[in-house]
């Protein structure tokens, strides 16, 4: 089960991410990691007759050599163990304890380790050396998100010399903050090795274009390229989006059915607030409950008349950051149901783990209000799919972060609020739970005709076409 492939016979494209379909998060309860890149990549990847490689979820020792192809599946896949020492320092450190709070602007939270740094170097060229297995020389290469930010520059030392293409599925920074990165220089200079860069928006690709300036000398020739050392790279923004028709038109399901039936007895007249992410502290969750609380003072009328539903997928838990943020949130949730809840009424129902794409689309179609209000999100797919959800007839309102790139296609139509204003959420939440029917239809229209216009396959579509192009 070696990859043998000649330097010229490779698959026309090659994916790699660390993450890949089927692979289970350690010690998480899903089991198919469900989102955004997933549901697009599949289908593009398929279509071209392209390969997926990428980390099989494992850590064991001395087992990274055996690189596993799957050609039974569509797309097919090359997959390789961890050794456990990447796995706490490439993954659970420098990706997840530095790359992903400072990208996320959240610079306290993250911390610089040098053996974290270099497990991360030694990790992308392990990447890199099993891209170099299984694709020829002049192949396509699409590498994915925060944890291969070097895999360019250490395919190009292997001779690559095809087409190159990165999209990072997280913000990028401002130069003010990624310069508190020791190695932000050692970072941009490997970006600029590949071709073509996407970014979930305009502000993030202009960033980076600032820092490659700034910390790389690269000369700005247009408003998405750049030129360094005799090359030009590109830089722009490529918005994801979702494939909406699994949320609009949700499998029947017995049990799912049986389930919402429950839930609405439970809720009876009631209206639901409802969030859904993954557990993480740039998904604000605090702040949220906190401003759902507050909303609950400032406006009494209220009490017994609004229920939320917080639906968090266990994620990263060997992370401790992660562990601090569910103690923190099961703390409030006992809180506030404690000190304003009533003997029939509980104000926040907690629920950590996640659901089936059936049961999801459901749960954000019996929603009135969609709490989606990160700190901090390269795009946030909840957003689209709760949107595309929705009943048109009878929609529930998208209450939506600043701060997630999604606002940036979506500000116009969402009702958008600020995470760290508590009074202005609660405020803005009590609006949305208010919104008149034609308001809702108004907005809600003009959103799902955003949701429709740009998917998920249009979206691997404009990259591999800008990139091949
Ligand atoms: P992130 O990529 O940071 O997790 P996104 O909102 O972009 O954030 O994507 C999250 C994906 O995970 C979405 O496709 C969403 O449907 C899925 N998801 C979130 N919560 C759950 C849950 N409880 N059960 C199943 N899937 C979930
Ligand atoms: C975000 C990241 C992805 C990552 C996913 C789940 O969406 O952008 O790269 O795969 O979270 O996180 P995990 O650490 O379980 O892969």
């Amino acid at each position: 089960r070696r990859a043998a492939v000649s330097p010229d016979d490779g698959p026309p494209l090659v994916v790699i991410s660390n993450r890949m379909p089927d692979a289970a998060p350690s010690g998480d309860a899903r089991t198919r990691n469900v989102g955004g890149l997933v549901a697009a990549l599949e289908p593009a990847l398929a279509a071209r007759g392209g390969l997926w490689l990428g980390w099989s979820g494992r850590a064991r020792a001395g087992q990274h050599r055996d690189l596993a192809i799957d050609r039974s599946v569509v797309p097919a896949r090359a997959s390789f163990d961890f050794e456990p020492r990447w796995h706490e320092l490439y993954y659970n450190g420098f990706a997840n304890r530095s790359l992903w709070p400072l990208f996320h602007s959240l610079p306290e939270r993250a911390r610089y380790a040098d053996d974290e740094w270099a497990a991360y170097v030694e990790v992308n060229e392990v990447f890199a050396e099993a891209a170099s297995r299984v694709t020829s020389r002049n192949g396509t290469i699409w590498a994915h998100d925060y944890h291969l930010l070097l895999v360019g520059a250490a395919l190009r030392r292997r001779g690559f010399t095809g087409r190159l293409g990165h999209f990072l599925h997280i913000p990028f920074p401002p130069l003010d903050l990624l310069e508190t990165m020791p190695w932000a220089p050692e970072i941009v200079s490997a970006l600029l090795a590949f071709d073509l860069l996407g970014f979930h928006t305009r502000r993030f690709a202009a960033n980076f274009l600032a820092c490659a300036r700034e910390l790389a000398g690269a000369e700005r020739i247009a408003e998405d390229a750049l030129r360094v050392q005799g090359r030009v790279v590109r830089a722009r923004a490529f918005p994801l989006g979702i494939d909406p028709a699994p949320f609009e038109s949700p499998e029947d399901d017995e049990g799912v059915d049986e389930e919402l039936a429950q839930l609405r007895t439970a809720m009876g007249d009631r209206q639901l607030v409802l969030g859904v992410d993954r557990l993480d502290y740039t998904k604000g969750i605090p702040q949220r409950l906190e401003a759902f609380a507050r909303m609950l003072e400032l406006h009494p009328a209220l009490r017994g008349q609004v229920s939320m539903i917080q639906v968090a997928v266990p994620s990263r838990s060997d992370v401790p950051e992660y562990a601090a943020q569910r103690a923190a949130i099961e703390a409030l949730v006992g809180h506030i149901n404690g000190t304003l809840g009533e003997a029939h009424w509980v104000p926040v129902r907690y629920v950590y783990r996640s659901y089936g794409r059936t049961h999801l689309a459901r749960l954000y179609r019996e929603a009135d209000v969609a709490l989606v209000t990160p700190l901090r999100d390269g795009m946030n797919l909840v957003a689209k799919e709760f949107v595309a959800a929705q009943d048109a007839n009878d929609p529930g309102v998208l209450l939506l972060s600043h701060f997630a790139g999604a606002a940036e296609e979506m500000r116009a139509a969402a009702l958008c609020t600020n995470p760290y204003h508590r009074d202005g959420m609660a405020n803005d939440l009590a609006r949305a739970l208010a919104m008149s029917l034609e308001e809702r239809r108004a907005r809600h229209a003009e959103l799902l005709a955003m949701v429709h216009r740009t998917t998920s396959a249009s979206w691997a579509d404009a990259f591999l076409s800008a990139l091949e192009g």
